[in-house]
């Protein structure tokens, strides 16, 4: 149960955030988020987020081919592909799969993809992380997933869905923002924000601790790193970058 100081504000923020407290009771607010609102802020926020972390996205990918197949191809597979700006840092003559649950972001997509034509793009599905039967067991050589894990309803039940699509040797790479260090300002402004911010912004949650349902999850090897990306006016500073290879 959190701190009383902590409910407060919180109550205090439900407030301020009132009107759309009303539309989701009058279930108006979730369809109308999926469909305009969260697209439409995605692409702006990636613009921003991008120019923070590019160099790290850079770093992150470097080692992609290294996964390609002994068939000599690149399979990747993304999870909640969104807007699609990870499709820059992807190898030229990859094969990608793009999954999403939510289908309203084609105009970002396709412009994306039209600035991207170095890749292959082979299948969109609409499809939750947690249920990827979609897709083979065993099928695919790199799953990249960034800022998504923040909003999925199970983690452990998706990296679980990883797992079983990547082949055996295959890499799974993320970039996640997560919960501060509980005896920080930040974790306790996370925890005032988090049900207002989980309501406006899709279902993202604030304070998972991602770094420990990857150190749980069947990985043979995992490389890890917590890194700062300040986004000001925001309580999403501390992210998770890395990646792990089945
Ligand atoms: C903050 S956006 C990130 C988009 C993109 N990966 C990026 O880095 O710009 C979160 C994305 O995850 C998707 N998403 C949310 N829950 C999901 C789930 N359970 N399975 C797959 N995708 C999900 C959302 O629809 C959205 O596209």
């Amino acid at each position: 149960m959190p701190e009383p100081s902590v409910l407060f504000l919180r109550a205090c923020l439900a407030v301020l955030a009132m009107p759309i407290y009303l539309l989701s009771f009058l279930g108006i607010w979730e369809p109308f988020c999926r469909k305009i609102f969260f697209p439409y802020f995605l692409e702006k926020l990636s613009t921003i987020h991008e120019k923070k972390v590019e160099k790290k996205k850079q770093e992150l990918f470097r080692n992609l081919p290294d996964f390609t197949s002994s068939s000599g191809e690149l399979r990747l597979l993304e999870i909640g592909t969104g807007c699609g700006t990870n499709f820059k840092y992807y190898p030229p003559g990859c094969k990608v799969t793009c999954t999403d649950v939510n289908p309203h972001f084609q105009e970002a997509l396709s412009r994306s993809m039209s600035k991207n034509q170095h890749i292959h793009y082979e299948r969109f599905l609409v499809a939750a992380g947690e249920d990827l039967h979609q897709v083979s067991s065993g099928s695919v050589d790199a799953v990249i997933c960034t800022l998504v894990l923040c909003s999925v309803h199970d983690v452990n039940g998706t990296l679980k869905e990883v797992l079983r699509v990547l082949r055996p040797g295959g890499a799974f790479y993320f970039l996640e923002h997560v919960a501060a260090d509980r005896s920080s300002w930040k974790y306790f402004w996370q925890q005032v924000c988090y049900p207002t911010w989980k309501l406006v912004f899709a279902g993202c949650c604030l304070t998972r601790e991602l770094w420990k349902n990857l150190e749980e999850a069947k990985f043979s090897d995992l490389k890890v790193q917590h890194i700062s990306i300040p986004l000001p006016g925001t309580p999403i500073k501390p992210h998770i970058i890395g990646f792990a290879v089945k």
